[in-house]
């Protein structure tokens, strides 16, 4: 069975992107997943007088490998002032001085959610555009708007949304 992972660009303890990646597991039919928290895997800021002196850190290093080790990522990015939450970026900026080709050509499901009418679609756009040019195979997207409106009990209630999100599962998974 192929193994996926799956984490939100995030560390609030309350992220509703993790709270939307949790749900999208559920939607997998025939793949294993590990949920994986930004809060496992603290970093320094980055910087290139920081990383002279202390190298890259092991948190990076892990990070990295478990994306190596998948065979597919689910990710979901919250969005901070119309980009990646500064705890995201700066893990991305970490692994991508370890391995350019940070996410290891794997299939990838990108999404994001705010509560915002755009539900994160500048950092999805930014993300899509971007994380190609890190070998990210990106196979469908994904964004949620209006989160607390359209999500309770752990789940979409909004029937269009909620199957609209099925159908990017199912084509990611086909990638897998
Ligand atoms: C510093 C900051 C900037 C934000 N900027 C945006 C924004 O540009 N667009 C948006 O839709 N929501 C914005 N928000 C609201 C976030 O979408 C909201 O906090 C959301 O819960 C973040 O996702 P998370 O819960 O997964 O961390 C911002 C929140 C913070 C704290």
């Amino acid at each position: 069975m192929k193994k996926i992972i799956a984490f939100a660009g995030s560390s609030s303890k309350q992220s509703i992107n993790k709270q939307l990646v949790e749900y999208t597991t559920t939607l997998l039919e025939n793949t294993a997943f590990e949920v994986l928290d930004l809060n496992d895997y603290e970093l320094p800021l980055f910087s290139v007088d920081r990383e002279e002196e202390i190298g890259h850190p092991e948190n990076a290093r892990k990070f990295l490998k478990k994306i190596e080790a998948s065979d597919g990522i689910m990710v979901s990015l919250a969005e901070h002032n119309g980009a990646y939450t500064a705890v995201f970026k700066n893990l991305l900026d970490w692994m991508s001085r370890i391995h350019g080709k940070t996410f290891y050509g794997k299939p990838m499901l990108l999404m994001a959610t705010s509560d915002g009418a755009r539900g994160g679609k500048f950092v999805l756009d930014m993300a899509s555009s971007r994380f190609p040019r890190h070998d990210a195979n990106i196979i469908a997207t994904f964004s949620l708007p209006g989160f607390s409106d359209n999500f309770h009990d752990g789940k979409i209630i909004d029937k269009v949304l909620a199957q609209d999100l099925v159908n990017a599962v199912r084509e990611f998974e086909n990638a897998l």
